[in-house]
């Protein structure tokens, strides 16, 4: 069965590549859409919406890895399928640990490519199907959902419970994770318009160009491939609460378009000209630093202080004290029977990695590890070697990904490391052909051979990474 979903991503700087994927997938009667590098995949998405990304491991330019790794920052939700040329257990864990939901290794039959595309497809009609539900469904949230003791917390949905019947605008403020859209969602269950719509736009995943009219819905015509008249999602939200998320990318002409419309509720479609009103109370929230937007004249004072009328803003998890351990225990009961309802606790000494980690990624950073360690863990207790290495993820933070951890050891082995990763890394530029690597590298491709086979690294010229899906030949390889 297929299903009318927005196009895939294929990323892959080889020609032949992107074309016989494109073929695949478009006699299967999926849309593709095509990047020759990474970099132009990440301008690509920020234009386009696109239900999944598929994308070469090793790319001139940036690599693959580090394309998912933007992709998930970016984008948590957008799935990204990984092909690898080897077959090793290394790589595929390092593409699932990068972010990739699944990888295939070349070569690989068509069917497991589309095995693993439909199944994103079916991922995709879920989450929507989901999110509709959710909308629709009268109590989507409640104040328990929000767990935590801190007092800060506490503040939180005390908060809650005091603006939540009112109409008064809210802004909710604090980095990525730390429970925005719970507060949101809460504010409207438990407010007169529970009953009615709640409608949430994210204003960084809909490409700016379409973001206008989603919100306020466009006329026939009004511009190419608007077929029919379609009413903006204000309209959907009439009577309810509207929750504008990630607010601070919203771009300048459409926050001039916003301000008009907090003004007295009325707007006008894009390429309408009739003036429609709506009832809806707006709730907005932001992971990035407001008062820097506004300084840097990206955000405009005007409509923050619009929108800040009341305002929450979320302690991130490290400032939180012992909630990392009450959200812990909380996530591992609600997942354990799921995934291993075998694990009951959490030991000391993986308790004590918990409260000693930054949580960059904070409650949604937390939740992943709990659901990580419960998938890994083969004992009752979760232990630290089945928690994210935070030490090794906070050094890639601070140096940059792709930095390896080589400030501890003898000199020998320090060097040892880095020429491991300056060879390579120049292999994977040259998509593993040894004299172009030498030559970049100035040494002989004898002297490079000896290398590699020291710091036992393999050459990449088994057939297992023939570069090219079966049935397509490919110059040069
Ligand atoms: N206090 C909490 N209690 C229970 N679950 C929480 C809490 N805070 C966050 N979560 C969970 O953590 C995840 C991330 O929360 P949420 O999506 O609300 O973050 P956010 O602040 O909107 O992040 P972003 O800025 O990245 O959009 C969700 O799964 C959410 O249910
Ligand atoms: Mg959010």
């Amino acid at each position: 069965m297929k299903f009318a979903t927005p196009p895939i991503l294929v990323v892959d700087d080889e020609r032949n590549m992107r074309s016989s994927l494109k073929t695949l997938l478009s006699e299967e009667g999926y849309a593709v859409s095509l990047a020759d590098s990474a970099e132009s995949a990440l301008q690509r998405l920020q234009d386009e919406e696109v239900f999944m990304v598929i994308t070469d491991a090793r790319m001139g330019g940036m690599t693959g890895y580090e394309l998912i790794r933007r992709v998930h920052e970016r984008w948590p939700d957008l799935p990204v399928l990984m092909i690898t040329a080897f077959a090793t257990p290394k790589l595929a864990v390092e593409a699932i640990q990068a972010g990739a939901i699944d990888y295939l290794s070349k070569p690989f039959a068509p069917e497991e490519l589309l095995h693993s595309v439909s199944r994103c497809a079916e991922r995709h009609q879920l989450i929507q199907e989901n999110n509709r539900l959710r909308n629709a469904s009268r109590e989507p949230y409640t104040l328990s959902h929000i767990v935590g003791d801190s007092a800060e917390m506490r503040e939180v949905r005390k908060l809650i419970e005091t603006v939540a019947p009112t109409d008064a605008r809210v802004l909710i403020l604090g980095e990525s994770g730390t429970g925005k859209e719970l507060v949101a969602g809460a504010l409207h269950s438990l407010s007169r318009r529970k009953a009615r719509p709640y409608v949430r736009i994210n204003c960084a995943a809909i490409p700016e160009t379409l973001l206008e009219s989603e919100l306020f819905g466009h006329e026939r015509g009004a511009f190419t491939g608007a077929v029919r008249q379609k009413p903006g999602r204000v309209e959907e939200a009439h009577q309810g609460t509207l929750f504008l998320d990630e607010i601070a990318d919203m771009s300048h002409p459409l926050q001039a378009k916003l301000l008009r419309f907090l003004e007295d509720g009325s707007f006008t479609r894009v390429g309408g000209t009739q003036e429609l009103r709506v009832d809806v109370r707006l709730i907005a929230a932001t992971n990035r630093d407001i008062v820097a937007a506004i300084e840097r004249g990206q955000f405009r004072e005007d409509l923050f202080h619009r929108l800040n009328v009341v305002q929450f803003r979320l302690p991130p998890l490290r400032k939180r004290g012992e909630d990392v351990m009450v959200l812990a225990g909380h996530f591992l009961e609600q997942l354990r029977h799921g995934i291993n309802p075998r694990i009951r606790a959490i030991s000391d000494a993986a308790r004590r990695r918990l409260l000693s980690h930054r949580w960059p990624g904070n409650v949604r950073e937390l939740k992943n590890a709990i659901e990580r360690a419960l998938i890994l863990e083969s004992t009752p207790e979760i232990q630290p070697h089945n928690l994210p290495d935070f030490e090794v993820e906070q050094r890639l933070a601070r140096s940059g990904a792709g930095a390896d951890d080589v400030e501890t050891g003898s000199l020998d082995a320090i060097l040892a490391l880095h020429e491991e990763r300056v060879i390579r890394q120049a292999l994977e530029q040259n998509r593993f052909n040894l004299t172009r690597t030498a030559d970049q590298l100035e040494i002989s491709r004898h002297a490079l051979r000896y290398r590699m086979q020291r710091l036992q690294i393999q050459s990449g010229e088994d057939p297992h990474e023939a570069d090219s899906l079966p049935g397509t030949a490919e110059a040069g390889k």
